[in-house]
This record gives C-alpha cells, sequence and structure tokens, in this order.
C-alpha cells in the first residue's frame, strides 16, 4: 500500500508561476523527462514491455521520480501516456518497437463511435492514480507533480487514424462529413478525460497539462468549431483550484483560441518566439517553453546561450515555466539535459 502523501508546498516556484507570482527562480521542467534518454530509465525498459511499465505503478513511479534525482527540475511529471484511455473505451492499444503507437479498431464512422463504452476511470485506469499516490509520497514538499492527458482533439485523432499521420484525411474526412459522429466522439473522449484527471489530482498531482500535439493541424476556423467548445469543457470540469497547463504543438495560429478555451498557463513551441506569443496571450496567462528540443545537441554553452535568449524573451516576468518547445528526444545526452536545468536555474536566480 502507498504511504502517506507528503503534500506539495503551495508556495513551490512552479506552482507559483503557474499562478503568475513571482518566484525565486524560474522553475523548469522538460517535457517527456521520464523517457529513453535516461539510461536508469533504458534499463529497466530492456525488461518490461512500454505498456507494462504504465501499468505497474511502483515502476511508473520510479520513473517519475528518476528525473527529479537526475536532473533537479522543479516539478515531476506522470510518468504515463496520453493513449491508455483509448484501451477502455474499446479501440484496442498497442505499442510495438520502431512504429510507435497503434490503435487497433480504428473510430472512423458514427457506428464506431457508438459502440465505444463508457468508462470507470478507478476500475480501469487505477493503475495511474496509483502511481501518482506513490510518487506524491516519494517526492519532496518543494516538488509538485503534474497529471496529464490528451487534448481531445489529439487523443480523437489517433482514434481515427490509427497512429501517426500527416494529412489527417481520415480525421478531417469525418469532421467534414459526419459532424454529428465527431462531436459525439469528441464528447465520449471529454468525458472519459475529466474523469482522468480529476482522479489524478485527487490521488496527488497538484498541476495537469493538456497536451494537443497535433492541433497544428487545423485552422483556426476548424478549431473553433470543432474542438475548442470540447477543450473548455474539459478544462471547466476539473477540480478548481489546481492549475491547467494547456499546451499545442504548431499553433501559433491558434494561441488566443486555445486560451480562450482555458488553462492558467500556455505553452508555446519554438515555432514563435515567446514575448510574441505571451504579448498576444495577455496579462491573465503565464507562459511555458520554448526552446528548441534539438538545442540540446548543441553543447553546454550554447544551450546556455540559447536557454538565455529565452529568459530574456520572459524577461522575468512572473508566470515564466521553462520549458523545452516540445518533447526531449531520446538520443539527446544526459549531461546537455543537466546543463539546461542548472543554467536556467542560475541565470534566472533573483
Ligand atoms: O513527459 C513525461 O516524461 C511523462 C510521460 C509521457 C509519455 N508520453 C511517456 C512515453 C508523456 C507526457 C507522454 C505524452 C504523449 N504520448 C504524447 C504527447 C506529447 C508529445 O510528445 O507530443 C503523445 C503524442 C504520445 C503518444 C506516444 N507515446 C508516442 C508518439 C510515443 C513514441 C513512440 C516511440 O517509440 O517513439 C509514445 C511512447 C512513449 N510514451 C514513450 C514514453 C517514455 C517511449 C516508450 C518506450 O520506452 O519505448
Amino acid at each position: 500500500m502507498s504511504k502517506p502523501a507528503t503534500p506539495a508546498d503551495p508556495n513551490c516556484p512552479f506552482l507559483r508561476a503557474c499562478r503568475c507570482e513571482p518566484a525565486d527562480h524560474t522553475p523548469i521542467w522538460i517535457m517527456r523527462q521520464a523517457g529513453r534518454y535516461l539510461p536508469e530509465y533504458r534499463e529497466i525498459r530492456s525488461k518490461v514491455s512500454f505498456l507494462e511499465m504504465c501499468r505497474r505503478p511502483e515502476l511508473a513511479a520510479e520513473v517519475t521520480l528518476q528525473p527529479i534525482r537526475r536532473l533537479g527540475v522543479d516539478a515531476a511529471i506522470l510518468f504515463a501516456d496520453i493513449l491508455l484511455v483509448v484501451e477502455p473505451m474499446g479501440a484496442g492499444l498497442e505499442f510495438s518497437a520502431g512504429t510507435g503507437p497503434r490503435i487497433l479498431r480504428p473510430v472512423r464512422d458514427g457506428r464506431a463511435v457508438d459502440a465505444l463504452q463508457a468508462v470507470e476511470v478507478s476500475a480501469s485506469l487505477g493503475y495511474v492514480f496509483e502511481a501518482a499516490r506513490l510518487v506524491r509520497a516519494g517526492l519532496p514538499r518543494q516538488i509538485p507533480l503534474i497529471g496529464f492527458a490528451g487534448a481531445p482533439f489529439t487523443v480523437a485523432s489517433y482514434m481515427i487514424e490509427g497512429g501517426a499521420s500527416r494529412d489527417y484525411v481520415h480525421t478531417k474526412s469525418l469532421m467534414y462529413r459526419d459532424s454529428g459522429a465527431w462531436h459525439a466522439l469528441m464528447e465520449r473522449i471529454s468525458t472519459v478525460l475529466i474523469d482522468y484527471l480529476n482522479g489524478q489530482i485527487d490521488a496527488g498531482a497538484q498541476a495537469v497539462q493538456l497536451f494537443d500535439s497535433w492541433v497544428g493541424a487545423l485552422s483556426p476556423g476548424d478549431y473553433r468549431e470543432f474542438v475548442q467548445p470540447h477543450s473548455a469543457r474539459i478544462i471547466a470540469g476539473l477540480r478548481p483550484g489546481v492549475p491547467v497547463i494547456h499546451f499545442g504543438t504548431g499553433a501559433a495560429t491558434l494561441l488566443e483560441l486555445m486560451r480562450d478555451a482555458g488553462g492558467d498557463v500556455i505553452g508555446l513551441d519554438w515555432r514563435i518566439e515567446l514575448a510574441d506569443g505571451w504579448r498576444r496571450l495577455g496579462n491573465g496567462v503565464g507562459v511555458q517553453g520554448n526552446l528548441d528540443p534539438t538545442v540540446l545537441y548543441s553543447d553546454p554553452p550554447e544551450i546556455r546561450r540559447r536557454a538565455k535568449q529565452v529568459l530574456d524573451q520572459a524577461g522575468g516576468r512572473p508566470g515564466h515555466i521553462f520549458n523545452l518547445g516540445h518533447g526531449i528526444l531520446p538520443t539527446v545526452p544526459v549531461d546537455h539535459a543537466i546543463a539546461l536545468v542548472d543554467a536556467v536555474h542560475e541565470m534566472s536566480s533573483r
């Protein structure tokens, strides 16, 4: 059984930044920080499949804690995957080496949407909540735990395409041909995601991030019509007082619409300058980002120089959470990730 949880300090730098309050340094965490670039992750992964790692709370908790020990980041993110919710809905999920995630029964029409199952999250995804409890019990008070889910568009497009896609032909076909089925699918997914995220919060997450990794495929008009109401419903349905980070990639043209859907902090990728993005978003929200992940393939002096450019764009304004613009890549040298965290802490300390 899990030990009693130590609550996180609401005044730690990460949670202060989520509320746009000043902090003694700019907090940093790294998307995908629990992953393959860490030898201690690969060691466990060499013995256990990815899905099994997710389903065994003690393993998921261990790999969640690894980057806290190794990098000294200011927040932990729960080790799980945005696609875990797809399985109890009945679409089937497989991770195979090299090809990434695969949905076994893609959902491409109204009948398939109707056939999806309702999900009782504590019964089918309780292993994620148990991992969150174990992580919280193993974290110091200064380090909050971030829960997460895929945003409904990104989850829906995986369910429809069956895997990664370049043109989103099946996704957009459903949207344009049968908007009723599209909205029904988005509602089904959103209902599960609200319960799933609230379950993570109840188990010990102090903040949550919605990953809309694929949303950049949409025009602003399509985002407004087909996505925004659903993302907004999810964010409005979460436990009050828990900060939400709303992240998209390739979404520079959608920032205001994403902000209007909700979130205390908007995640920016590197395709927009942080200062421009923040100006467009206005004063009411924080920003997270936005170093190009491939900068970590340069060397520590260049990493530091580039990190300083990002910090300068933020200008010390309260409400900046440092991160990469997207996930850390699996072949990055660990020392370079450590150099980034150290540089951000040192250059931003106030
Ligand atoms: O950030 C973290 O460290 C927490 C863990 C996390 C994972 N996936 C673990 C994982 C998070 C936040 C995710 C989110 C996720 N999963 C997203 C959104 C973020 C993004 O990067 O855009 C997406 C699109 C997925 C779906 C997914 N899962 C993909 C595309 C892959 C990669 C396939 C591959 O082998 O390259 C995964 C697998 C996955 N999820 C791994 C990890 C650590 C690698 C699995 C392994 O060890 O083989």
